[in-house]
């Protein structure tokens, strides 16, 4: 079978792959991007472990076809802060330990992001409800959700 030939933008670059019809968007990103950070725990939409933001929603990357790429804006973890500068939500997953083996942070973190673009200030059910599609074997939910609020803010410049 042919395959077909995508123009998107990931992380505010200009992109293009040649993908097969099934190939996911979390396919190409790891496999023929080399953007690894976006995980895959179950493949089948119900982890949130290859949490990315498809013009400007959050999408799991399992579900979508790497197709409907397209003339979309794909954020993947990777395009979220840089090493010498953190996204607040980074910031506060380190300083709050809202992490053990890492396996699902990029999930959550992309997740957060995506909140906060939306919604600054969040209540604390309302981050609950927003991340319940993102499970974390390890930590627990609680350090998680405190460094979303910690993260809030610090974005919004008040003392957490
Ligand atoms: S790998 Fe996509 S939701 Fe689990
Ligand atoms: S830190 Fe291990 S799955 Fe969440």
């Amino acid at each position: 079978m042919a395959k077909s030939h995508v123009s998107t933008t990931v992380n505010g670059d200009p992109v293009e792959f040649l993908c097969d019809a099934p190939e996911t968007m979390l396919d190409v990103l790891r496999n023929t991007m080399g953007l690894t950070g976006t995980k895959e725990g179950c493949g089948t939409g119900d982890c949130g472990a290859c949490s990315i933001i498809v013009d400007g929603r959050l999408v799991c990357g399992c579900l979508m076809l790497a197709v409907e790429a397209t003339g979309k804006q794909i954020t993947t973890i990777e395009g979220i802060g840089a090493p010498d500068r953190l996204h607040p939500v980074q910031q506060a997953f380190l300083e709050d330990a809202a992490l053990q083996c890492g396996f699902c942070t990029p999930g959550f973190i992309v997740a957060a992001k995506a909140l906060l673009d939306r919604n600054p200030d969040p209540t604390e059910t309302e981050i609950r409800y927003w991340l319940a599609g993102n499970l974390c074997r390890c930590t627990g939910y609680d350090k998680i959700v405190r460094a979303v609020q910690h993260a809030a803010a610090e974005m919004k410049g008040q003392p957490a």
